[in-house]
C-alpha cells in the first residue's frame, strides 16, 4: 500500500458544510475517505475521455422478438470480442432479455461497442458502468 501523505486544503465554509452532510448521509466515518474516492472518481472520469486502458459493465434489456435483433447484437459481440471479458444472459420474462457485458480494454473500442449496442433497435434500455482496471488507482 501506498504511504498515506497528509494535506491541508482551503475549502468555502459552506461548500465543507455541504460535503459533510453528503458524506454523513452516505455513513462515511471521515472525510478523508470521502475525497479519496471523489479523486479516484475524477481519475476513472479521464482514463475514460482520455482513451486509456478501463474495465466496465454494459447492461442491456431488449425484446428478443423483434426482427434480427438477437442476431445483430451478436454479429456486434463477436466483432469487438477482444474487449468482452465475459457476458451473462437472464430471462426476464417470455419477451424481454437482460444480458450484462463486463468489458476491459481501450475506453475508444468499448464506447464504440456500447453505442452501437444502445443504437439497435428493440434494445429498451442501457446502462453503462465505468469503472477502471484499478492499475492506476491507490
Ligand atoms: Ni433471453
Amino acid at each position: 500500500m501506498d504511504p498515506l501523505i497528509r494535506v491541508g486544503i482551503a475549502l468555502p465554509q459552506r461548500l465543507l458544510e455541504a460535503f459533510d452532510a453528503q458524506i454523513g448521509r452516505q455513513g462515511y466515518s471521515n472525510r478523508s475517505e470521502a475525497i479519496r474516492d471523489l479523486l479516484r472518481a475524477r481519475l476513472v472520469e479521464q482514463e475514460w475521455a482520455q482513451g486509456g486502458d478501463v474495465a466496465g459493465t454494459f447492461t442491456l434489456v431488449y425484446d428478443h422478438h423483434r426482427r434480427d435483433l438477437v442476431s445483430r447484437l451478436l454479429e456486434l459481440q463477436h466483432d469487438h470480442e477482444k474487449v468482452i471479458v465475459s457476458t451473462l444472459h437472464v430471462h426476464l420474462d417470455h419477451d424481454n432479455c437482460l444480458e450484462v457485458l463486463i468489458l476491459r480494454g481501450p475506453a475508444r473500442q468499448i464506447t464504440a461497442l456500447t453505442d452501437a449496442l444502445r443504437a439497435l433497435r428493440g434494445v429498451k434500455h442501457t446502462t453503462l458502468a465505468m469503472t477502471s482496471t484499478g492499475a492506476h488507482l491507490a
